[in-house]
């Protein structure tokens, strides 16, 4: 079998692990849902969620992962041999492969928008929706991209944990932060920028309901990449000085960061045209964002060109780092559980996940009337991963780590075998222990109802 591979800077070990979680979620699902739920005090909820369960989920999944150097499946194995618990190492692998499926969908759209705006066809005079209807219902080319996508993410892969994802990451993180720093900047001196972020820092409490509480929550398990096997995966391969506190205090905090200055440059974008709603709902990033970038660069085609080309570009960068990292998941269970050659193991994950995705990409044309429970594969598959088997693994992973582990052994974990100290360790038990399985609970009850 193949040696195991590992991060090998401190660097890599963050922007490998803030890839994973920077992805469509932050720059098209948050300011979609910020959108929806009032702005602000939808944002001041979601850091809240980070701080008190993203954080200390994370955290766990880091201990379990580092612990064991192994792949989630068999981490759980470890940990605990023959009991119950390994359902939760199966359902983090398995909820990876099901999202992968998806996600390379929106992802192929994504592709496909970058394509078309580098040609300048994105024009202002088109007919937006019906150029995204008339795309997404088409039988060919949304699969051609989405079978694109994968197959970058799967060159990727194929190279291994230090020469693909961690030389990767190196390249593209910075990338995609400089790119929104651009955009931040040049959104600022739109027409709208003072309405546009009255909407995101002025907080409306009479808008917040407990549904609104628990969006934000359900989104930051989404955006922080938990509970699915990828950050435990990751942590598999983490040397034994990272600092597991601090990298997914670091994680957690480039993550959000990235979702409020999306925010940041979409909003002042918006409120920059007449007659656009800022809740535009998930069309937002593909029909509304390029009509808006076009009206509002009217004067000047060229740096209109420029903003969309670059939006693109980001979404694709966002978007990649994540799937990168859900391919990985399930590949680094093939490789080191099924006997594989990484190489071997990536195309059977590819080709696999990309069969479950035929069904996802003609949920949107062919399919689009073939419905089970009244959903459409695409629908269903996100249900039932992001609805279901998340939050039942965000559970699971707390009372694991929280109630099962050996407390020792969770405290020599986050201490590096006491070379480090962690003050917070008795709030971070009490975390994981009864507040965040409770919250937890409170979003899955709220969602099946
Ligand atoms: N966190 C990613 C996003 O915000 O788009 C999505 C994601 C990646 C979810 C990896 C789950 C995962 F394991």
């Amino acid at each position: 079998m193949e040696q195991r591979g590992n991060f090998t800077s401190k660097l890599g070990v963050v922007l490998a692990a803030a890839g994973s979680a920077v992805g469509l979620g932050n720059v098209w699902r948050f300011p979609t849902e910020v959108g929806n739920n009032g702005g602000a005090a939808f944002i001041l909820i979601y850091l809240a969620c980070v701080l008190f369960v993203g954080v200390p989920v994370m955290l766990s999944e880091f201990v379990i992962g580092r612990h064991t150097h192994s792949n989630t499946i068999s981490a759980y194995n470890q940990l605990a041999p023959g009991k119950w618990w390994r359902i939760q190492g199966i359902n983090g692998v398995f909820v990876a492969f099901v999202i992968l499926s998806y996600y390379v969908v929106i992802a192929g759209w994504t592709l496909f928008y970058l394509v078309e705006a580098v040609m300048g066809n994105l024009k202002e005079s088109a007919d937006y929706t019906a150029y995204f209807n008339d795309f997404v219902s088409s039988p060919v080319s949304p699969l051609i991209y989405a079978v694109a996508f994968m197959a970058l993410t799967h060159l990727v892969v194929v190279r291994g944990v230090q020469a693909g994802i961690e030389k990767c990451s190196k390249v593209m993180m910075p990338m995609l932060l400089l790119i929104i720093a651009v955009l931040v900047v040049c959104s600022f001196s739109m027409p709208g920028t003072s309405e546009g972020l009255r909407f995101l820092l002025q907080p409306d409490f009479s808008k917040v309901t407990p549904g609104v509480v628990l969006s934000a929550m359900g989104q930051a398990f989404f955006s922080l990449s938990l509970a699915m096997g990828c950050l435990c995966t990751y942590a598999s391969y983490f040397g034994s000085d990272t600092n597991l506190f601090k990298t997914a205090c670091s994680v957690s905090m480039i993550d959000t960061m990235v979702a409020v200055l999306s925010g940041f440059f979409i909003f002042p974008a918006v409120f920059s045209v007449s007659g656009v709603e800022a809740n535009a709902g998930p069309g937002l990033v593909f029909i509304t964002l390029p009509n808006v970038f076009n009206m509002a660069f009217q004067n000047v085609p060229v740096v209109g060109y420029v903003f969309t080309v670059l939006f693109y570009l980001l979404l694709l960068l966002a978007a990649l780092t994540s799937s990168i990292s859900l391919l990985e998941s399930v590949t680094a269970y093939v490789v080191e559980s099924l006997h594989q050659p990484r190489a071997r193991a990536s195309v059977y994950v590819s080709v696999l996940s990309m069969l479950l995705g035929v069904l996802c990409v003609y949920s949107f044309g062919p399919l689009s009337d073939v419905k089970l429970f009244g959903l459409t594969f695409f629908d269903l598959f996100d249900f039932v991963s992001s609805k279901i088997l998340l939050p039942l693994g965000g559970i699971l992973i707390c009372l694991f780590t929280g109630w099962y582990l050996d407390r020792r052994l969770v405290l020599d974990e986050v201490t590096n075998q006491e070379r480090l100290r962690f003050k917070l360790f008795r709030v971070y038990l009490f975390l994981i222990r009864y507040v965040v399985p409770i919250a937890i609970a409170a979003i899955f009850v709220n969602e099946l109802i």
